[in-house]
């Protein structure tokens, strides 16, 4: 079995800034509620560009970071919930914009956790000799699917796409991954797209498209979920806590982070948080974050990254990752 390790990454934001002042202008909510509630004071808001074109310049700088050329690259994963098209995939069309045209492309949907399940499939094509140069991306463009009238979601969300490389290795760099779904609480979130019309039956009109949420569910399913993965890492790996170096998580809420540290006692400064500028871009949210502190230089060459995320399906997912760039 082939090892994997991550070469380069980037990442690329829409220069739009939304503030919390100018959400206050849309729905009945305040920049305190917003900044208490979950630490989010800004987050990017396309202004005309779609998930594929985040995701091909965050695509190329990722090949740029890892000096890797578009025609090395043999596969191409984007992790979306808001690809530009249902037909062709988001990944189809950074294959063509960036002239990868060696690579099977396709998109995949485990929302916020997408990121995470598509790193394990590179990484499993890779070990299985499948492939061998991958672009991991994650991008969205969450604006378009935010119901802009409902306070208790429009205040989350912000759209980006971060990228890695990822190329085969003598060495395993991703291990005790862990990706699972609990269906049973799909309606926490959802997102619903067009109802059954054909010839034979006519289930009414088009669903407005947006996102709903339970963010109740989420909070307890996410801090319950965070907790379990964390410990159980620790256990496959026989790590002490002092020797994760850093805790990546999905950036979706600052009180669940602070509560996931105090709980696993680990400081908050251990962990690379970047929500507060971006607030959750969902499968998005841990490649631009893992690019920032990458770009940031906060990562040294054996650092011992443990990235985890949770989202709609609902799933959730975690990895070891052994920085080694
Ligand atoms: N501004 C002002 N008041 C608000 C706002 C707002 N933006 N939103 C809700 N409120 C009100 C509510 O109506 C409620 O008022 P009430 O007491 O009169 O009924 C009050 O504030 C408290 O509401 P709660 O829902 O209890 O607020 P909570 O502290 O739970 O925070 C939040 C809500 C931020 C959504 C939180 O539950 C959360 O972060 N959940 C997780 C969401 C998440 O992480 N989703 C990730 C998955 S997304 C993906 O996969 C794409």
């Amino acid at each position: 079995m082939k090892g994997s390790r991550i070469l380069g990454t980037g990442a690329y934001m829409p220069s739009n800034v939304m503030s919390n002042k100018a959400i206050e202008a849309l729905v009945d909510t305040s920049d305190e509620w917003i900044r208490e509630r979950t630490g989010i004071v800004e987050r990017r808001i396309s202004q005309g560009e779609t998930t594929s074109d985040l995701a091909t310049k965050a695509a190329i700088e990722a090949l740029k970071d890892s000096n890797v050329t578009a025609k090395e690259i043999d596969l191409i994963i984007v992790a979306t919930v808001s690809a530009d098209s249902i037909i062709p995939s988001a990944a189809c069309k950074v294959q063509k914009n960036i002239g990868a045209d060696n690579a099977m492309a396709f998109d995949i949907n485990a929302a916020c956790s997408g990121f995470i399940f598509a790193l394990d499939m590179a990484n499993n094509y890779i070990a299985a000799g499948r492939a061998t140069k991958a672009l991991v991306i994650g991008a969205e463009v969450l604006s378009k699917i935010t119901d802009w009238k409902d306070r208790n979601t429009c205040v989350l969300f912000g759209d980006g796409a971060g990228a890695v490389v990822l190329s085969e290795d003598k060495e395993k760099h991703i291990n005790y991954v862990n990706c699972r779904s609990v269906g049973e609480k799909w309606e926490s979130l959802t997102c619903e797209g067009s109802p059954l019309n054909n010839p034979y039956v006519d289930c009414g009109d088009i669903h407005d498209g947006k996102l709903k949420m339970n963010g109740k569910d989420i909070y307890k399913f996410a801090v319950k979920t965070m907790d379990e993965e964390f410990n159980r890492i620790l256990n496959e790996s026989k790590l002490k806590k002092e020797n994760i170096d850093f805790i990546l998580p999905h950036q979706a809420n600052m009180r669940m982070l602070e509560s996931f540290s105090k709980k696993v006692e680990i400081p908050l400064d251990r962990f690379i948080i970047n929500l507060q500028h971006v607030g959750n871009t969902s499968g998005a949210s841990i490649p631009v974050a893992l690019d920032e502190a990458n770009k940031a230089g906060i990562l040294s060459s054996g650092s011992n990254l443990l990235i985890i995320g949770f989202g709609g399906g609902l799933t959730y997912g975690s990895t070891l990752l052994k920085w080694n760039k």
